[in-house]
């Protein structure tokens, strides 16, 4: 599976489907919609906040992708006239040979809950942790989903910096993290490197700008 992180929460997940999470372009990923948001077949959206709807609905008219996400963001999505599926926390839903889980998120949102999201596609799993502060949940997920890669925030200040992400990487038992959710702007600016340092051997931390990828195997 070919990762793609588009700056701040905003990942590419590409194997036999190509899904877009959280497409927000801003900072040093501005430029970069144009090129990474065609061909899409679903776009997941974790909350109400803007830097995480960002142009999620344009972009699932642009491509007819189905618009992923909690119950009262899928209702807007329809009233838009996209085709949407809505779900909420502990659901899954399983379509086109890709299963979407819904889990808790310690954080808040304009509109419905907010969540993550753990997406399995070819035998792998995906934890888009989302905007959330450190949790105890971080546990169970571990427990029930065991992620081959997490996309985990560490810029702090609106979600759980590196020290707390450190922590979270225990809890998930997680073996590949991706940081994600910093240097959009400058109140969650922080040094990706430290976030590896803390985490050590307890996983494989990999640090890539903006429009680059990782393959997952
Ligand atoms: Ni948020
Ligand atoms: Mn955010």
């Amino acid at each position: 599976m070919k990762i793609t992180w588009l700056g701040h929460s905003a990942v590419k997940l590409e194997a036999d489907k190509t899904i877009l999470i959280d497409p927000f372009f801003a900072g040093p990923s501005q430029n970069l919609k144009a090129n990474q948001s065609t061909g899409i077949d679903f776009v997941a959206v974790t909350h109400g906040h803007g830097d995480h709807i960002g142009d999620a609905f344009e972009i699932c008219k642009e491509n007819n992708a189905t618009f992923i996400g909690g119950a009262e963001l899928a209702d807007e999505a329809e009233k838009f006239g996209l085709k949407a599926l809505g779900m909420n926390i502990g659901g899954k839903i399983a379509v086109g040979g890709v299963v979407f889980n819904m889990v808790f998120a310690a954080h808040s949102a304009n509109i419905g809950s907010p969540a993550g999201f753990v997406i399995e596609m070819n035998g792998l799993k995906v934890y888009h942790a989302g905007d959330t502060g450190l949790t105890l949940e971080m546990k169970l997920i571990g427990e029930l989903f065991k992620p081959d890669l997490s996309l985990l925030p560490i810029g702090d200040t609106y979600t759980m910096g590196a020290d707390m992400a450190a922590i979270a990487v225990e809890y998930l038992q997680t073996k590949k993290v991706i940081p994600i959710h910093y240097n959009t702007f400058p109140a969650i600016n922080a040094d990706p490197n430290v976030f590896k340092k803390k985490v050590g051997a307890k996983a494989e931390v990999i640090v890539i700008e903006p429009g680059d990828y990782f393959e997952l195997k």
